[in-house]
């Protein structure tokens, strides 16, 4: 067990709490604030016991000057400020004396926001590279390190590993708790325990289908990848996306787990990549050289309800279609409605069935969503989190 917030006396303590606060933007506008209000009940608990709270987080990816401009996690302060109902002070600095003289005039109960700490690398990656002086840095700063960034927790950076491993204090705060001990079930599941992979690359679940197959009972494929698996099974798939360099893979483990690999039987097809061109159903041998797959067929969904009605627990990466454009949707939809309607335990994993589940308004029934991305799909490989590792 990794201590925890409620382990820790923080009263008048100056805490370092790491968020994952990157949310996407448009135009300097936060377009999903999912991350930003999952980490509020780790800051309000910090405020509550009096502490003075410094939040760090990345935005984005950060390799020039001119990064820097849209970067900035400004317009995450302002959304704080309104979520938090309380005055948040921004400084648009990483480092230095205006970052010292604040952190040592804060009161109990006040909030710091650090601009985002990969601005350290453009000059050396000092963040990212985990840069010793960096962590050692911002550990100074605080006496007790708060890490609830789950999405970050699969890098080694300055911000995680480097401040862990320069502070005398730290643990994990109640979003990387609850994450994790939902993503725990995962390990000894109740059964029946049926995945639903989707998405376009085949190459980016490799790992997890090897990882999860002995345990899962029906593994169900949709999404861009199903085509990959299709393809190797000798289908015409058209113009739909297939990830060549994965074909052998695909082979192997359907010939290896043939009831538990379960793939489409049919497709809404077009012509283009668009809501645009005419759309119509097609079943797996009737696909001819110009059709592009965007979505599971009607056959399909049936045969993915019926599968998932008895389930006592489903884990979810990936939409089933182009769940962005209209016509592509249901699938992804309908899938999704009927665990929210039969009440399925269901966690869900990766940002873009997290966005569907969100466009189809079912989150507030869905059992766990994870904030994590790339860290969910290590964590789901079996590989440790250097970010949580960290944590004593
Ligand atoms: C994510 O969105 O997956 C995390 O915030 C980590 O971001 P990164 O892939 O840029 O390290």
């Amino acid at each position: 067990m990794k201590k925890c917030l409620k382990d820790v006396n923080m009263k008048n303590k100056t805490v370092i709490i790491r968020c994952d606060f990157n949310v996407p933007l448009k135009k300097g506008k936060i377009i999903d604030n999912t991350r930003i209000e999952k980490s509020l009940e780790t800051i309000k608990y910090c405020i509550k016991e009096k502490a003075k709270v410094i939040l760090l987080s990345h935005l984005g990816r950060v390799k020039t000057e001119e990064d820097k401009k849209e970067k900035s996690l400004k317009p995450v302060s302002k959304e704080l400020e309104k979520l938090l109902k309380q005055k948040i002070t921004f400084i648009e600095e990483t480092r230095g004396e205006k970052v010292e003289k604040k952190v040592s005039s804060l009161k109990p109960g006040e909030v710091l926001l650090l601009e985002n700490t990969r601005f350290e690398d453009i000059e050396g990656k000092k963040e990212s590279g985990n840069d010793e002086e960096l962590g050692a840095y911002w550990a100074h700063l605080a006496d007790i390190f708060i890490n609830d960034a789950f999405g970050t927790a699969h890098r080694a950076h300055a911000s995680n590993v480097g401040i862990a491993s320069h502070i005398k204090t730290s643990c994990i705060g109640f979003l990387i708790e609850k994450e994790l001990s939902a993503l725990e079930e995962l390990n000894c599941p109740n059964k029946p325990f049926i995945v639903i992979l989707g998405g376009s690359k085949v190459g980016d679940k490799i790992g997890v289908i090897e990882n999860i197959v002995a345990k899962a009972d029906k593994i169900l494929i949709g999404g861009g990848m199903a085509f990959t698996f299709l393809k190797a099974e000798g289908y015409e798939i058209g113009n739909s996306i297939c990830d060549n360099e994965h074909l052998s893979f695909c082979e192997k483990i359907t010939k290896k787990y043939p009831e538990k690999i379960i793939l489409p039987v049919d497709f809404k097809v077009t012509s283009e990549f668009s809501d645009e061109t005419p759309v119509t159903e097609k079943g797996i041998d009737e696909l001819d050289f110009d059709d592009i797959g965007l979505d599971i067929g009607t056959s399909t969904i049936e045969i993915f309800k019926n599968h998932l009605k008895d389930a006592k627990l489903v884990l979810w990466n990936g939409p089933l279609g182009v769940y962005e454009l209209e016509n592509f949707k249901l699938g992804t939809n309908e899938v999704l409605n009927n665990l929210a309607e039969k009440n399925i335990k269901t966690i869900l994993g990766g940002g873009d069935i997290v966005a569907a589940a969100k466009n189809a308004k079912v989150e507030d029934k869905i059992y766990h969503i994870s904030t994590g991305g790339g860290a969910t799909l290590e964590y789901l490989e079996g590989k440790s989190l250097p970010g949580i590792e960290a944590i004593k």
